[in-house]
């Protein structure tokens, strides 16, 4: 397989294994462009891309603008800010608009779930979720699982912890779906107000105790508490959540396991992961906003051969 089986990227549950070997096989080769002396390749000169942002973003919004630059396309950025937005334009007016200067991609953060797929149903251009709301947040699932493998070989087989907030993270769901797909196995922890109810039905196992989990895990990936999508209070306090949840040096060191920790940014230190164990030998968080950038330029190089030039805005 050399081509995707998707159009646009709207979430990892519309990929087949395939798909994401692909991406994973065609990261391989950027990751080694991104290490050159000289990191830029000219494979997509006449392509533009624009990054349309309705949501705070520090690592995707950079990656996936560096991605582009690296490919040596044409960069658009928007931010929802700044924008007519503010004057009543509705999505698609906005994108039409921006899509009438001739864009051939669009990628886009939205705070609505379904958002990137109701864009790939209304304009002509390809789509890639940058996150939507608490939907699916597809590259992050990408360079998380790119990230495993490059430390753990074969994602097949694979014990993978996520803990936190499972209930409001796209991340979890994506990286689910995503494990899931390459055959690794994988439990969630946290508090069980946050832990959805329908997650034993998509396959996913639930151990309570953090302790007993660590120990069963190859990997553990450690989420954010997503305060700015509770609509009401979970847990007593966030210092009760780091003292059941929270990763912590003494807790590291009291178990027997040498499982990799993972982290998807933005850290809250000190809450669900200490600045020691953050910043530990264990730790992966900065190779996988290495990964980032080279997971991101196969999803944009992938999708570009999509495009049909006739047919683009
Ligand atoms: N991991 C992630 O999506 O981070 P940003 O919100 O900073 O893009």
């Amino acid at each position: 397989m050399d081509s995707l089986s998707v159009d646009h990227l709207l979430g990892i549950k519309q990929l087949q294994p395939e798909d994401i070997d692909l991406i994973f096989r065609t990261a391989d080769h950027f990751k080694e462009v991104i290490n050159r002396p000289i990191r830029k390749v000219p494979s997509l000169r006449d392509i533009t891309i624009a990054n349309l942002f309705f949501e705070n973003s520090t690592r995707t919004k950079l990656s996936f603008e560096l991605a582009e630059k690296r490919l040596s396309a044409d960069v658009l950025n928007f931010s929802a800010g700044q924008s007519s937005l503010k004057k009543g334009e509705t999505l698609i007016d906005t994108v039409n608009n921006i899509l009438a200067m001739k864009v051939d991609m669009v990628v886009m953060r939205h705070p609505m779930p379904g958002a990137a797929m109701f864009l790939s149903r209304e304009v002509n251009s390809r789509i890639v979720n940058a996150g939507d709301g608490a939907h699916e947040h597809p590259t992050q699932a990408l360079l998380d699982s790119y990230s495993i493998r490059e430390v753990h070989g074969d994602l097949a087989g694979k014990k993978v912890l996520i803990v936190g907030d499972i209930t409001h993270s796209r991340v979890a769901l994506s990286n689910i779906f995503c494990l899931q797909k390459m055959g690794a196995e994988v439990k969630v922890c946290g508090p069980p107000t946050l832990i959805p109810k329908y997650i034993e039905s998509i396959g996913v196992k639930v151990e309570p105790n953090l302790r007993k989990a660590l120990e069963w895990c190859d990997v553990a990936n450690m989420l954010r508490i997503q305060l700015e999508r509770q609509r009401i209070q979970y847990f007593p306090s966030l210092r009760e959540y780091s003292l059941q949840y929270g990763l912590t040096k003494q807790l590291l060191d009291s178990i027997d396991n040498e499982f990799t920790i993972l982290h998807p940014g933005p850290i809250n230190r000190g809450v669900e992961i200490t600045t020691e164990v953050a910043d530990s030998e264990r730790s992966i968080i900065l190779d996988q906003v290495e990964n980032g950038v080279a997971i991101r330029m196969a999803v944009i190089y992938l999708l570009a051969d999509k495009i049909d030039k006739r047919n683009s805005s």
